[in-house]
């Protein structure tokens, strides 16, 4: 049983969340780019606790054919969390929470993929949760986002999401689980971001309780939290083709040697 599972006494202590972060700080985050062999594009993301894993297929050939679209790419998401990924076994498998999951951050990734370009055919972004903390959606749309860029598939930006919760009356910007559990509210956005800007909400879904005002300062912390894990996300993409670049020259080095 995890030390957390009861309620601490507090969630704010001398102005510092429980595990030491400032209340606009960002959970630890790992970005690797093109992680697995069989996908077109992956991605392997730590953000705290949470470990996803993101493959992209495609555009691919749709299978059933009769979800073809003729005038443009249909897109798929499958958020799927492992059953050791939560505290409590979690039954394998689909069930209501990530079936919706699955479904607002398909909903956000249509709103960037140029699917025009693609008709009759199938992206599909499969992610796995290994390891679940809170904030296991935002984890996955962000490591799916880095996954599409590096299958090469052309979007009008980036997808970028974090969520800010409400713990013991003050606003936090990347809730852990402990500040999900007891905390207030709970509200993850995601944000398409097009050159360094933030362009528009592509999610914003809220449990709990807010006032206006409250709403206001979320979309601020949340907005200053995306910008910064969008710096991470391309970092991530810039090192793999510069890997790529490198391999590369190895290649050409190679053949002017023979
Ligand atoms: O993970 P996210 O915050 O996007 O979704 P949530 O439904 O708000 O779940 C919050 C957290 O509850 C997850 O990240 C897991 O740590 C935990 N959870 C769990 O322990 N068992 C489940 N079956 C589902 C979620």
């Amino acid at each position: 049983m995890s030390e957390f599972n009861e309620k601490p006494e507090r969630l704010i202590v001398d102005g510092l969340r429980l595990d030491g972060r400032k209340f606009d700080e960002l959970r630890p985050i790992k970005i690797e780019a093109s992680v697995l062999k069989r996908a077109d594009g992956s991605c392997y993301l730590e953000m705290g606790k949470n470990k996803v894993i993101a493959a992209v297929f495609g555009p691919r050939e749709v299978h059933p054919r009769h979800l073809q679209d003729p005038s443009k790419a249909v897109v798929r998401y499958r958020y799927n969390m492992a059953p050791f990924s939560v505290e409590e076994r979690k039954r394998p498998g689909p069930d209501r929470r990530s079936v919706e999951i699955s479904k607002v951050s398909k909903e956000a990734f249509e709103a960037v993929i140029m699917k025009e370009l693609f008709p009759r055919s199938a992206i599909d972004i499969f992610v796995e949760v290994l390891q679940a903390d809170a904030g296991s959606r935002t984890a996955c749309l962000n490591a799916a986002s880095v996954a599409l860029v590096d299958a090469g598939v052309p979007m009008k930006g980036m997808i970028t999401s974090v969520a800010v919760g409400k713990a013991d009356g003050h606003l936090v910007l990347d809730p852990m689980k402990e500040e999900d559990n007891f905390g207030e509210a709970d509200m993850p956005f995601a944000f398409l971001i097009r050159n360094g800007k933030i362009e528009s909400i592509a999610l914003l879904q809220m449990d709990g309780r807010m006032t206006k005002e409250e709403v206001r300062q979320a979309i601020e912390l949340a907005k200053k939290g995306a910008l910064q894990i969008y710096q991470m996300q391309r970092e991530a993409i810039l090192r793999r083709y510069i890997e790529v670049g490198e391999e590369m020259d190895e290649i050409t080095e190679g053949d002017e040697d023979a």
